[in-house]
């Protein structure tokens, strides 16, 4: 295996490439990819930056340029449904264009010519992110986590979610947006701006991916705010911890 890992944002990936053996910097496309080992695996980390475009061009250098096997994304995202909630931890099944709508030609969300609306992450990709989404929470969540930012973020009892990512080039922050994809879009648990485009990439070259997100905000008119409160605060260490166990299994 030869795991490519990427992240959106800086704070979500400065863990990770701190953890490497040996790392080395490559500069390709204006991006930094870190390649060495981390805990074991060889990997290649990168920061896609903000949105599709953006993701899949990382995706698609991390594959053609870099070798790698496997991808896997880890970032934050806005809760899809209100069974989801902020602390929560969401792996993709599945993965959605929310913003594509092609219609009447295609109908809304397929992407022309591909015959898909929803791609698919790797199941076996999935149930050892969940797993180590699992053992974070059961053995390192305590000592992680200080009792401050648990009271501040309500993170009583955080729990894992599979099921649909839908991401598009727009922060939703609009509690009639969210609700309206909840609606459009059966199995939705969280909202992103990369997922999907990794996916329909790693569909289209044949690699599997795996997308991890913790839940960040609920996509409604607070989300800005708790976005960058949760991303300044806890989510490097949620996206550190999961990769960590991920690796370790
Ligand atoms: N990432 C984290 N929160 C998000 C939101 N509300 N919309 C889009 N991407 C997000």
């Amino acid at each position: 295996m030869r795991l490519g890992i990427i992240s959106a944002l800086y704070e979500e990936q400065q863990g990770l490439v701190e953890a490497m053996q040996g790392p080395y910097k490559l500069i390709h496309g204006q991006r930094e990819y870190w390649v060495g080992k981390l805990f074991e695996i060889d990997a290649v980390c990168v920061l896609s930056r903000i949105g599709k475009v953006a993701a899949a061009m990382t995706a698609t250098t991390l594959v053609e340029k870099f070798g790698v096997t496997h991808i896997l994304f880890t970032g934050v995202a806005g809760a899809g449904d209100k069974t989801v909630q902020v602390g929560d931890i969401v792996v993709a099944e599945s993965l959605v264009q929310h913003d594509m709508d092609a219609s009447p030609l295609f109908p809304r969300f397929e992407v022309p010519l591909t015959g898909l609306s929803h791609f698919p992450a790797d199941h076996r990709l999935g149930t050892r992110l969940a797993d180590a989404a699992q053992a974070f929470l059961d053995r390192d969540f305590e000592e992680a986590i200080d009792a401050r930012e648990k009271t501040v973020f309500g993170l009583v009892q955080p729990r894992i979610h599979r099921g649909l990512v839908a991401s598009g080039d727009q922060f939703v922050n609009d509690a009639s947006h969210i609700n309206s994809l909840n609606d459009a879009l059966p199995g939705l648990v969280a909202v992103e701006m990369e997922g999907a485009a990794v996916a329909q990439v790693c569909y289209e070259l044949g690699v599997p991916c795996g997308v991890v997100r913790t839940i960040s905000d609920n996509a409604n008119e607070n989300a800005a705010t708790d976005f960058m409160r949760f991303v300044k605060s806890v989510a490097a260490r949620y996206a550190f911890h999961i990769v960590r166990r991920f690796c370790l299994q």
